[in-house]
C-alpha cells in the first residue's frame, strides 16, 4: 500500500502528528519535498519532539527516508540525530536513509536568503532557511549533493568550481562573502558529511521495492497545498511542489502506484507569513483560536494568523491532491465558541465565488461569504471516540465532509497520540 499526505492548507495542519501515528501501520515512511522550514512537534508519552528534517515515525520501527527531492541543512539534520539518540531513540543507518541526490543547503543559501528578503519591498516573510536559494541551485544544475559532502575530495572540487559566482551574488546584494564562504564552514560541512555518509541510500529503488513486497510506505509531504510553487498563492509561496504528485516525481515512484491521499486539515485555518488569507480574524475569534490553538511557528516562533475554516480553498485542494480521505486536526480548539462559521465561498467584484480565483492579488481582494453554525462548549481534549463528540461538532465535521465530497475518516483532538480516533 502507497499512501501519501499533504497539508491542505498552508502547512501547520498537525501533519507530524498523524504521520507519527500512522506510521505503526507502515513499514516505510518518506518525506517528498521542502526542507527544515518545515517544523513538526510530535508528543509521545509527555515528551515533546520539535523536528525539522527526521521524517515521523521513527519511534515506532518504520524505515524512515529522506527523498532526493528536499533541500537539507546538514547542520540542523545532524543537530536532530543527536538530539533523538540522546532522548533514548533509535537513529541509525538501518532506521534512516538519506538519498544520494538531495540538495545540500550551504551557508551560502542561508546568506542569500536573508539578504534577497531583506532587500524586498514586499516581503515574502520566508523562514531564511536558505529553502529557495537551494532549489534555485538544483534546478540550475549548481547543487551540491548529500553525495558530495560525504566526499571530502568531491566536495572541494564542486565549491571551488562554484565559488566565484556564489561569492558575487552574495556580494551583489550588499553581503560579505568571506563571513560565509569560508574553511570554517566547509571543514564543518566535512565533518558531518563523514558521520551522514553510512545513511547514503536510493530512496526510489528503496521505496519501490518495498511497494512490490507488498509492503506499507508512507510519503510525508511538507508545508501545505497552498504553499506549492506551482498552484499556490505566488510569490507567497515555498519553493518546492506540496500538492500529492510531487510525491511522486520526488520520490521516483510512478503514479499507478498511489492508495490513498489523505489530507490534514485543521478545524480552522492559520498561516504564518505573508500573503492572501480572505478569512483572516483580527478579532476575538482570532485571539481564541491562536491561544488555545497555540498557533506559533515551530521554526520561526513567529505567531500564524488564523481564521475560520475556507472552504473555496480546500475545493481547491481536493482538485490538486485528489484526497481520498481527511484527517481533521484541532477540533478542540473550537470548544468555547458560541457560533462556528465556515467560509463557504468568496465576494470578488459583486460576484459570489465557490471556488478561489487564479491569481495571487485576486486572492487578496476576496471577501469571505460565511455560513454559520451553533458551536459547542463541551472540551473535547479527553474524549476517546467520535461518538462521545457534542453533536454540533459531529455536524460541523459532516458539514465539511458534504461540502468537499471527501470522507472526514480521523479526527485529532489535542496533541497526544491517544487524543485521535476514528469516525468510523
Ligand atoms: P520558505 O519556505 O522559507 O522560503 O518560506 C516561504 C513561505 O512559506 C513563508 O510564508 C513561510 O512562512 C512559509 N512556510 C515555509 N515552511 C512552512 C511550514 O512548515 N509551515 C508553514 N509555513 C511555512
Ligand atoms: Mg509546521
Amino acid at each position: 500500500m502507497f499512501t501519501i499526505i499533504t497539508g491542505a492548507q498552508f502547512g501547520d495542519e498537525g501533519k507530524g502528528k498523524i504521520v507519527d501515528l500512522l506510521s505503526s501501520d507502515y513499514d516505510m515512511v518518506v518525506r517528498f519535498q521542502g526542507g527544515d522550514n518545515a517544523g513538526h512537534t510530535v508528543v509521545v508519552d509527555g515528551v515533546t519532539y520539535k523536528l525539522h528534517l527526521v521524517p515521523s515515525g521513527f519511534l515506532t520501527g518504520a524505515r524512515i527516508l529522506i527523498g532526493p527531492g528536499t533541500v537539507i541543512n546538514p547542520e540542523i539534520l545532524a543537530k536532530e540525530i543527536g538530539i533523538l539518540r540522546d532522548a533514548g531513540a533509535q537513529i541509525n543507518p538501518e532506521i534512516l536513509g538519506i538519498d544520494a541526490k538531495t540538495s545540500i543547503i550551504m551557508p551560502y543559501h542561508i546568506a542569500l536568503d536573508e539578504l534577497r528578503e531583506a532587500a524586498r519591498t514586499e516581503k515574502i516573510g520566508t523562514t531564511k532557511r536558505g529553502i529557495g536559494f537551494a532549489y534555485i541551485d538544483k534546478i540550475a544544475r549548481d547543487e551540491v549533493q548529500m553525495a558530495d559532502i560525504a566526499d571530502e575530495a568531491r566536495l572541494r572540487k564542486r565549491i571551488k568550481a562554484l565559488a566565484p559566482e556564489k561569492k558575487a551574488a552574495i556580494e551583489q546584494l550588499g553581503g560579505d562573502p568571506a563571513a560565509i564562504h569560508n574553511e570554517d564552514h566547509l571543514s564543518k560541512y566535512i565533518e558531518i558529511g563523514k558521520m551522514l555518509a553510512p545513511y547514503i541510500t536510493d530512496v526510489s529503488y528503496e521505496v519501490n521495492t518495498a511497494i512490490n513486497e507488498g509492503k506499507n510506505v508512507l510519503a510525508e509531504g511538507a508545508q501545505g497545498t497552498h504553499l506549492d510553487v506551482i498552484h499556490g498563492t505566488q510569490k507567497f509561496v515555498t519553493s518546492s511542489c506540496t500538492i500529492a504528485g510531487s510525491a511522486c516525481a520526488n520520490i521516483g515512484v510512478g503514479p499507478t502506484k498511489v492508495d490513498n491521499v489523505l489530507a490534514i486539515l485543521k478545524a480552522y485555518q492559520t498561516r504564518v507569513g505573508e500573503g492572501p488569507m480572505p478569512v483572516e480574524l483580527h478579532d476575538e475569534v482570532g485571539k481564541h483560536l491562536g491561544a488555545k490553538g497555540h498557533e506559533f511557528g515551530t521554526t520561526t516562533g513567529r505567531p500564524r494568523r488564523c481564521g475560520w475554516i475556507d472552504i473555496p480553498l480546500l475545493r481547491k485542494s481536493v482538485n490538486l491532491n485528489g484526497y481520498t480521505g481527511i484527517a481533521l486536526t484541532k477540533l478542540d480548539v473550537l470548544s468555547g465558541l458560541s457560533t462556528i462559521k465556515l467560509c463557504t465561498a468568496y465576494e470578488l467584484d459583486g460576484n459570489v465565488l465557490q471556488y478561489p480565483p487564479l491569481l495571487t492579488d485576486q486572492v487578496a481582494r476576496c471577501t469571505p461569504v460565511y455560513e454559520e453554525m451553533s458551536g459547542w462548549s463541551e472540551e473535547l481534549d479527553s474524549m476517546t471516540q467520535y461518538s462521545q463528540l457534542p453533536q454540533a461538532a459531529k455536524a460541523y465535521v459532516t458539514k465539511i465532509e458534504e461540502l468537499l465530497g471527501v470522507p472526514i475518516d480521523i479526527i485529532s483532538i489535542g496533541p497526544g497520540r491517544e487524543q485521535t480516533f476514528r469516525t468510523k
